[in-house]
């Protein structure tokens, strides 16, 4: 098979990661005889230095046009003191709704070789975590009216927090639908005892589950949610949840299966069109010195062949060299816990090497 990917590699630890994950493409693309075509878009803080914009419209197009898209991070703080619309997370925010991927879907699972890395106790993590957060992406308070100005004389500042049961019932269902290939769970998190949107999140969830009678649903407020991930994740499957709960239970949740650096995510609409991309950011206190850990964005691009391209064998098989690495013993900074580790480059040869057998 050939196939066009457009690739994003951002802002500080983007590149190096980016760089790691196309070489393994590459061995994937020889082992399975499949060709990949890369066409690089521009978008974060490098897009503004290059041409005063995050998120060019030729990225868009790019991606638009494209079989899948591959984004590694963008950010950094050289960028903070631009206006709102300059910075680098506009750029994303934006090529997320122009690419209408309205689900974001964030696996959580310990790895057995990681157990050591869970920052939870034993007990705990020894029932298990493997959960996955369903993650509204283009509405709620990130996509709301933004105001900031002197009210009455006094500086002020508001974010609208809003939903429409049409955005509440499609990401419900994405939800749902993945709840029976997996234990057919669903918790839907909100705090619905004080937000209107999550009252109306609530009522929507609620009345599209009559249409899913075969999976278990459950409502949770996002406060207790937070503490429950932490006292017993092993009784989450599937959490469901508006956009900026889930940007928030999503680091943490990474965070209790031992580092950011390990997870992907996939970005989908209602088009076949999907976005893949490691959860954590751009790193810029790390950037150039080759210690990021490049397994989140390999395994972005595992994922990206798993579920766009209709390549499940070769993603499957760039998972079974991440566990094997692993298994290994091979540990980056961040997962090495003050032991021994490699760089971003060595990982990345290292889960080529286990590949090419
Ligand atoms: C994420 C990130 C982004 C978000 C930032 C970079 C805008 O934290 O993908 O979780 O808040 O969505
Ligand atoms: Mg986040």
């Amino acid at each position: 098979m050939e196939k066009t990917i457009a690739i994003i590699p951002g802002d500080g630890i983007g590149p190096e990661i980016m760089a790691q994950t196309l070489q393994v493409l590459d061995i994937v693309g020889r082992r399975f005889g499949h060709t990949f075509r890369y066409e690089e878009a521009p978008m974060g803080g490098n897009a503004y230095e290059r041409c005063g914009e995050p998120l060019p419209q030729s990225s868009v197009d790019t991606c638009l046009g494209s079989d899948s898209v591959l984004l590694a991070a963008i950010g950094g703080p050289q960028w903070d003191h631009l206006p709102a619309e300059k910075r680098p997370e506009a750029g994303l925010l934006g090529l997320r709704r122009a690419l209408g991927v309205f689900a974001n879907i964030r696996p959580a699972r310990l790895y057995p070789e990681l157990a050591e890395a869970c920052p939870l106790k034993p007990e705990i993590a020894d029932q298990g975590i493997d959960f996955v957060v369903v993650r509204e992406l283009i509405g709620g308070a990130y996509f709301g009216e933004h105001k900031s100005g002197l009210v009455n004389g006094v500086e002020t500042a508001s974010d609208l927090m809003a939903y429409s049961e049409h955005e509440v019932e499609r990401i419900a269902r994405v939800a749902f639908d993945l709840a029976r290939q997996r234990q057919s769970r669903v918790c839907s998190v909100d705090k619905a005892n004080v937000l209107a949107s999550s009252r109306l999140w609530r009522k929507v969830v609620s009345r599209v589950a009559e249409d899913y009678t075969d999976v278990t649903l459950n409502h949770m407020y996002v406060d207790n949610c937070a503490m429950q991930i932490i006292r017993a994740p092993g009784q989450f499957d599937v959490i469901l949840t508006e956009n900026l709960f889930g940007d928030i239970l999503s680091d943490e949740a990474s965070m209790i299966v031992g580092s950011i650096g390990l997870i992907p995510s996939l970005s989908r609409g209602a088009s076949t069109l999907a976005l893949y991309e490691p959860i954590h950011g751009s790193a810029p206190d790390i950037a150039g010195q080759d210690t990021a850990n490049p397994l989140a964005m390999i395994r972005a691009a595992a994922m990206m062949l798993q579920y766009s391209l209709d390549m499940a064998e070769e993603g499957r098989a760039i998972e079974q060299a991440v566990s094997d690495a692993l298994r290994l013993g091979l540990r980056t900074a961040d997962i090495a816990g003050g032991g021994p580790a490699i760089g971003c480059r060595a990982m990345g040869e290292k889960i080529r090497t286990l590949l090419a057998v």
